[in-house]
């Protein structure tokens, strides 16, 4: 009972430190959320999303799951990236993963770990897809961590991939796509990848050619 309690007394002692420094500040946001960023990450409880990039409350519209996938019939997932594009209009669509990934290590295995296998077999698909590059990386920690790298890379590209990126970038020329990895060992994030509204995709079957704006 302690231990639940801490979160909640925490909780208390925030509101009325955020409310002192400015009294204002909950009221703002009562009525209207206007992030520009949407933030596509791990569970992972070292990659606090807010914290390691600084955004407070209002700033930045979250999606996390087991390590940072975007899965064309994940209907949480774009439930999510369709109020963000369409409705608050982000300007930016960030997938972050990070290295030391449980999820991705698990994929590179062939243990059998039950329902969060038919997950993780997404990461397996990444794997094959670049089986050169990776099993010619001798030292397994480097090649985790590409796979890891590349994992994020290909979710980007899924992105961009959806009905949903591609007509907002008809309509808005926006959102920008972003692939970052968060470094567990510095708390530092590096960029991957960058895509800008209107380029080309990884393959041109992914591109619609009669969308609707
Ligand atoms: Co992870």
């Amino acid at each position: 009972m302690q231990q639940i309690s801490r979160l909640l007394d925490a909780n208390r002692n925030w509101a009325k430190e955020m409310v002192e420094k400015d009294p204002e500040f909950f009221q703002r946001l009562v009525h209207i959320q206007r992030p520009d960023y949407l933030w596509i990450g791990c569970s992972d409880s070292r990659v606090p999303p807010d914290q390691i990039t600084q955004t407070k409350p209002g700033e930045i519209f979250i999606h996390r799951n087991v390590a940072n996938l975007v899965i064309h019939t994940d209907m949480n997932l774009l439930s999510v990236l369709q109020y963000a594009v369409e409705v608050l209009e982000v300007k930016h669509v960030i997938v972050c993963g990070h290295y030391g990934c449980g999820g991705v290590k698990a994929a590179m295995t062939r243990h059998h770990y039950g329902l969060i296998n038919k997950w993780l077999r997404h990461i397996k698909d990444v794997y094959r897809f670049h089986q050169k590059e990776l099993d010619a990386i001798k030292d397994e920690m480097q090649r985790l961590n590409r796979l890891i790298e590349l994992n994020i890379i290909e979710q980007v590209y899924h992105l961009g991939d959806t009905s949903i990126v591609q007509r907002a970038w008809k309509k808005r020329n926006s959102p920008t796509l972003h692939g970052w990895v968060y470094e567990l060992a510095d708390g530092i994030i590096r960029p991957l990848i960058e895509i800008q509204p209107g380029s080309h995709l990884d393959h041109p079957i992914y591109e619609f050619d009669d969308l609707e704006v």
